[in-house]
């Protein structure tokens, strides 16, 4: 199965507008030659996904956000809609990040909830899910990835769980520098993929990208994506710096 790998920058709460333009523009030429080989993706804080939106016109970079309200508009102060993110120029929206289950208490439910909202209004979602230390510790990982795999997919059909972009995130890995090694990587994605295949069929499962998240640097990410399940990478801080992000986007095979 032909999967076309797909590289995101996950920003986080970084970047003002002024430094997300400046990012951006030196990211357009460097990521150009890899044309539609590689699906490059980048998601700004909100603030500065309109003015990046316009930035990246006529580019091979796609938007993302970084997380959207199950409802379309109304009472609910602080949050972000997914009619809003698509209004914005984005295509994707990374839902269920560990730091959203952590610090805001997502759950399985409310990221399926906000995945069924960013699926209505035409946006695809870059699922999160991953193993907290404890958990691989205490030899749970596949399990809390089957549940929250489960969770997130309740009530999609096949045609639609086909495009999405699921996101493994080991929570250990994330910003520490300890990133999991290519074969735990590719365990952890088989496992997922055999998932798909059990809630749907082997056909969509082959479809899905599967992308690793947690501490990709240039230096690791060729031997992570060589991986025959790892279909591309969700970058956290290395996606901050224009020439780190572009050296990851050409380590995809
Ligand atoms: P780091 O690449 O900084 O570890 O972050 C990974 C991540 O959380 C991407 O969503």
């Amino acid at each position: 199965m032909d999967r076309r790998p797909i590289i995101a920058g996950n920003w986080k709460m970084n970047k003002t507008v002024g430094e997300a333009l400046s990012l951006v523009r030196d990211l357009r030429s460097l990521v150009s030659m890899v044309r539609d080989r590689v699906e490059v993706v980048v998601a700004p804080p909100f603030t500065a996904l309109h003015p990046v939106g316009k930035a990246l016109e006529d580019s091979n970079i796609g938007l993302a956000g970084q997380n959207c309200h199950w409802e379309p508009s109304g009472a609910y102060t602080g949050e972000i809609s997914a009619p809003m993110l698509k209004e914005a120029g984005c295509t994707y929206v990374i839902l269920g990040h560990s730091e959203r289950r952590q610090y805001f208490g997502e759950t399985d439910e409310t990221v399926n909830r906000r995945a069924l909202s960013a699926v209505k209004y035409g946006l695809v979602p870059i699922l999160c899910i991953g193993e907290t230390l404890k958990e691989r510790e205490s030899n749970q990982t596949l399990e809390v990835v089957r549940r929250q795999v489960r969770g997130a997919l309740a009530g999609f059909a096949a045609a639609e769980v086909a495009r999405f972009v699921i996101a493994y995130e080991p929570v250990w890995a994330i910003g520490t520098g300890k990133t999991a090694t290519s074969d735990q990587a590719q365990e952890v994605h088989a496992f997922i993929r055999e998932q798909l295949v059990e809630l749907y069929d082997r056909r969509t499962a082959d479809h899905v990208r599967i992308q690793y998240g947690g501490s990709v640097k240039p230096d690791n990410a060729a031997d992570l994506l060589s991986k025959p399940d790892v279909d591309g990478a969700l970058v956290g801080g290395a996606s901050l710096k224009a020439a780190d992000f572009a050296a990851i986007v050409k380590a995809a095979p």
